[in-house]
């Protein structure tokens, strides 16, 4: 027997384990990745199906869906992201469940809010004028971020909309200009008068021709809005959410999961609680300065969170619901100073609110080893329930990792390159690389996204 076969009959990463009412065959998950690969009213393109057909491909393998969005004012994130609102949309996700289904593998929607644009932000270098001139020299082609709120349908010709190629640097809502008659080609102007509206020029590569998301397809009239009233660095300063946008609020999560497990048949729901979305933004007080029951205290700041899973626990089952929070993590300006009080309080009470929660998923500091960004002290809380821990694991550390009770290994940018990825780690045969100029955007051509190959093929 050679060393791979033996440890793959050995360890506890290749050996079954329950999650909720699910009997997996291996602890090799898929993590949330949002690739933004959506028709222009945001149901899924017919490409996803084959993508996460793909990755079901080893049976009993479990994946955690793309960041699905759960209202049309919650589309602040990504207007190329997802949605679960509509009957076309979950139509669309049901053969991407059916296709996971028929592999006999299973598969979570990864509901998110960024309500109303809250919390956008375009970093600077993204919008000097100069990028924009030179973006259009080169391909004749404008860019626009809208960071802002306010209408964009009185510019004129604006018609087409892609992602920026590495979206989570911008993180805003990007139109892309294709229709502007030569003849009247003025870019200066008219980035100068889009800008004194609000908008700023954008940097995009050739080539990142995105999907059909292109049109936007929801209202961008909403408000502003955030847990409180922090912008981000450059963003908007959001208006804080009355009490009643938060139970409205709590009222899509529970739509969104309702209409994912009851009609397109998903095995439950795991909450975005991380990165500074929504539940993420009342959870911190980096983001969180409310002075109500919704904040100040770690008791109030955790509020918000809790009753979305318990709300979204009733409708679909303690046994389809999870969450995942990022405790470390800096990206959209989050991460508190110390985050381990904050943290400690939410996962007891899941802990001694939520018997049967599916699981907890945790995404590790950047810094595996940083003694002092540690998730050491959550992962004693929750044990021995199950547990999902992702960021920057190679096999070596996932089979160590997994060696603990109830534990799963979330995998992000081996499983993009590597759609049999259970199956390489147990084999130990070499993995693929990632290619990250196709992560975010496409269409159905699925170039990027669904030919990267097999090691059994
Ligand atoms: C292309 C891409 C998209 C991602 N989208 C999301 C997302 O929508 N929500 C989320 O919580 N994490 C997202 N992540 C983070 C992954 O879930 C995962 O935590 C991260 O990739 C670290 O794991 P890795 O080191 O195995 O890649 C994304 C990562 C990548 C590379």
């Amino acid at each position: 027997m050679s060393p791979a076969t033996q440890i793959a009959t050995t360890a506890n990463l290749f050996s079954p384990i329950k999650i909720g009412n699910v009997l997996l065959n291996h602890r090799v998950v898929m993590a949330p990745l949002t690739r933004l690969r959506t028709t222009k009213t945001s149901a899924v393109l017919k490409v996803v199906k084959e993508y996460y057909s793909q990755r079901a491909s080893t049976p009993g393998t479990f994946l955690i869906s793309e960041g699905t969005v759960i209202s049309p004012r919650a589309t602040g994130f990504q207007p190329c992201a997802p949605g679960i609102w509509s009957d076309e949309q979950i139509a669309a996700w049901k053969e991407v469940v059916d296709a996971v289904h028929a592999k006999g593998s299973y598969i979570l929607v990864y509901p998110c809010g960024d309500l109303h644009l809250a919390w956008l932000r375009v970093p600077t270098q993204y919008w000097r004028e100069e990028t924009c001139l030179r973006v259009w020299e080169v391909i004749r082609e404008v860019v626009i971020c809208r960071p802002f709120k306010k209408v964009w349908q009185d510019i004129p010709k604006v018609v087409i909309h892609r992602p920026f190629k590495n979206v989570s640097q911008v993180n805003a809502t990007v139109i892309y200009i294709t229709e502007i008659e030569e003849a009247n080609s003025e870019p200066f102007t008219l980035t100068s008068t889009l800008i004194s509206r609000g908008w700023y020029p954008g940097l995009i590569e050739k080539g990142n021709e995105g999907g059909d998301c292109a049109q936007l397809s929801y209202d961008l009239t909403y408000d502003v809005v955030g847990a409180g009233d922090i912008p981000m660095a450059e963003g908007e300063v959001p208006r804080p959410m009355t009490v009643g946008e938060i139970q409205a609020s709590i009222g899509d999560f529970v739509q969104a999961a309702t209409n994912a497990v009851h009609k397109a048949g998903f095995d439950g729901v795991e909450l975005h609680g991380a990165y500074g979305f929504l539940i993420d933004q009342f959870i911190q007080d980096v983001s969180n300065n409310r002075t109500d029951k919704y904040g100040g205290s770690i008791e109030n700041r955790a509020r918000f969170a809790l009753e979305v899973v318990d709300a979204v626990a009733k409708a679909v089952g303690e046994d389809k619901t999870a969450i995942r929070f990022s405790p470390w993590t800096r990206d959209r300006d989050m991460g508190m100073k110390n985050p381990i009080p904050t943290f400690t309080y939410l996962i007891s009470q899941l802990k001694e609110k939520q018997p049967n929660l599916a699981y907890l998923h945790l995404i590790q500091s950047r810094d595996l080893d940083d003694p002092k960004q540690s998730n050491e002290n959550f992962f004693d809380l929750w044990s021995p329930r199950p547990l999902i821990v992702a960021d920057g694991f190679t096999r070596e550390k996932a089979l160590n990792f997994a060696e603990r009770d109830g534990a799963l290994i979330a995998f992000g940018k081996r499983f993009i390159s590597n759609p049999d990825l259970p199956l390489r780690l147990k084999a130990d045969l070499p993995l693929s690389e990632y290619d990250r100029s196709s992560f975010y955007g496409g269409d159905e051509s699925g170039k990027g996204y669904i030919d990267y190959a097999f090691a059994s093929k």
